[in-house]
């Protein structure tokens, strides 16, 4: 995008993390913000702090709103547009995790985490395009993970998740190839967020230790945020947050393969969960623990 400036953005999970990273630098950018989560007092600290760094020009709308509700993402671009006259950029951000084996994986599960992770961004997608195709400059930017990019164990329906968001944003660069409209896939590492702490989970132990390595060794989402922003200024395709992802994008594309086994060696490592993978796959084929 040329400019930021008294553009439009939504962005959806803006009450925490990445997003809420994400609306506090847009704002300092001079874009107008239409913030959207199901947490309405997180809605309203990001609202705030994001109001106070824009400056008194700065229009701050927010919408308590679920993006797996069909309904409800279908009424969000009329709603934005009513308070802001238009939309630019459009941040599909919200995303839930669930931690356990494949086998413990309820159908709930499945439903819950497709339907925030992936339909939350067709639904951005189909009911923002022909709001965005109306502006002179738009962009749309999905975010994945590196786990888009490769699968880890005990993260069957994330990952599946994000190979989706990942897919539908490889069409939509060629679909909307030359046109106005931008197109961003982002695949972060660990960032240190609230995700991991508020992901459902099977093994209490194993979580503790995931949680304590996302606190201790992952990047600010400030950081994470900043690296968003500069990729939607320079309309960059796709952008690999971390160094441990860009290496893991590395490895998977030299052996497909062989370095999937690799990287989820190096995560289960890094997280001392190798025994809790042999637990679950004796579990899963009924088998007693070697
Ligand atoms: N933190 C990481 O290491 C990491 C790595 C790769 C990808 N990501 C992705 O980054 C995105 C942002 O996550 P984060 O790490 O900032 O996590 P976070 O938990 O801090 O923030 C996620 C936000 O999404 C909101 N949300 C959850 N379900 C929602 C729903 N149904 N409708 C609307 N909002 C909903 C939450 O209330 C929360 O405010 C997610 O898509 C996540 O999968 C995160």
């Amino acid at each position: 995008m040329t400019t930021l400036s008294k553009r439009v953005a939504v962005v959806t999970g803006a009450a925490s993390g990445i997003g809420r990273n994400l609306a506090f630098q847009l704002a300092e950018a001079g874009a107008h913000l239409a913030l959207v989560d199901v947490d309405d007092a997180g809605l309203k600290v990001t609202a705030d702090e994001a109001a106070k760094r824009g400056g008194s020009d700065l229009r701050v709308s927010t919408h308590l709103v679920d993006v797996s509700d069909r309904g409800a993402m279908a009424a969000l671009p009329e709603a934005v547009v009513a308070e802001h006259g238009a939309v630019h950029v459009l941040v599909n951000n919200a995303g839930i995790a669930v931690e356990a084996g494949f086998h413990e994986h309820s159908l709930e599960d499945w439903d819950r985490v497709l339907g925030v992770n992936l339909w939350g961004v067709i639904y951005g997608c189909h009911f923002f395009l022909p709001h965005l195709a109306q502006a002179d400059e738009a962009h749309i930017v999905n975010i994945s993970s590196i786990f888009g990019v490769v699968g880890v164990p005990g993260n069957a329906a994330y990952c599946a998740s994000k190979f989706g968001v990942r897919g539908l944003s490889e069409v939509l660069w060629e679909e909307l190839r030359d046109s106005h409209v931008h197109v961003t896939v982002v695949h972060p590492g660990g960032v240190n967020t609230n995700i991991v702490a508020s992901s459902k989970h099977t093994d209490p132990e194993s979580h503790a230790r995931v949680v304590a390595f996302f606190n201790k060794k992952t990047m600010p989402a400030s950081k994470a945020a900043a690296q968003i922003v500069r990729a939607i200024r320079t309309n960059q395709p796709r952008l690999v947050i971390t160094r441990d992802a860009e290496w893991a994008d590395r490895i998977k594309r030299a052996l497909p393969v062989r370095g999937n086994r690799i990287f989820a060696n190096m995560m289960l490592k890094a997280m001392g969960l190798e025994g809790v993978l042999k637990k679950r796959q004796a579990a899963a084929l009924g088998r007693k623990p070697s």
